[in-house]
């Protein structure tokens, strides 16, 4: 009898899949907020400086999402191949965070480090002189773009208001460290950047064993 209120009248059925939805919800995601692996930021990550903050503007301007991830999976496959896995701590400051999910090229996840500046200046602008084989699109604008300095303290107040640990001396001498600098440069400095950081002492226990 009761069960045939339910049945019949919707929105009694749609209130009650709704106090459902929520506790399976509340279940699974509030934990995530107060798990020191989750919200513990990687031993050796710094917030980005002013120059690869603006780096990362244009990677997303770019849309290099769009043929990139940033995350790597705990899987032999990909640990051979890019590194150790991604882990939370790693995305603290990143707002939002380009983890992506579509790979026409490969993760860069951990790609800081693997090319020398001078190589990634030469595959933005052309990637078949140095990959014969890449789809990749040149990117030739921006080496001929400065950065507009007006902006990088408004974004990094910003980014401090939720949370992103900026000192104040940082943001003041923002505009000066991007100044008469290219998107090329920025876009470089952001992704020499991408490395792995070290797992949080929460966290080295299970990471043990991955490479
Ligand atoms: C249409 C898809 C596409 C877009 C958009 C794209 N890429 Fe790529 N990218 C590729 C492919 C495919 C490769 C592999 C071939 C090569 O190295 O050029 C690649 C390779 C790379 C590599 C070398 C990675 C490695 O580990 O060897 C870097 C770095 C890179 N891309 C950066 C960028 C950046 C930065 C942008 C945005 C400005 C971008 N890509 C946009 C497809 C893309």
């Amino acid at each position: 009898m009761k069960h045939e209120i339910v049945e019949k009248k919707i929105a009694v059925m749609g209130a009650l899949i709704a106090v459902v939805i929520s506790v399976g919800g509340l279940v699974e995601i509030a934990p995530l907020y107060m798990q020191s692996s989750v919200i513990e930021p990687s031993p050796g990550i710094k917030p980005y400086s002013a120059l690869a903050l603006e780096g990362r503007d244009v990677y997303v301007r770019e849309g290099c999402y769009n043929c990139h991830s940033q995350m790597v999976r705990p899987l032999p496959a990909e640990t051979e191949r890019y590194g150790h896995y991604s882990i939370a701590g790693e995305a603290v400051y990143d707002h939002p965070f380009q983890f992506g999910s579509k790979r026409t090229g490969p993760d860069l996840a951990r790609v800081g480090g693997r090319y020398t500046d001078e190589w990634h200046r030469i595959h933005l602008l052309n990637p078949r002189d140095v990959v014969p084989e890449s789809n990749m699109p040149g990117f030739p604008w921006l080496a001929e773009r400065t950065l507009d300095p007006a902006g990088t303290q408004a974004k990094m107040q910003a980014l401090q208001k939720i949370g992103v640990p900026y000192t104040a001396q940082e943001i003041t001498e923002a505009s000066a460290a991007v100044s008469g600098r290219t998107e090329m440069e920025a876009l470089i400095a952001y992704m020499q950047g991408l490395k792995f950081y070290g797992a949080p002492a929460s966290e080295s226990s299970s990471a043990k064993g991955q490479k």
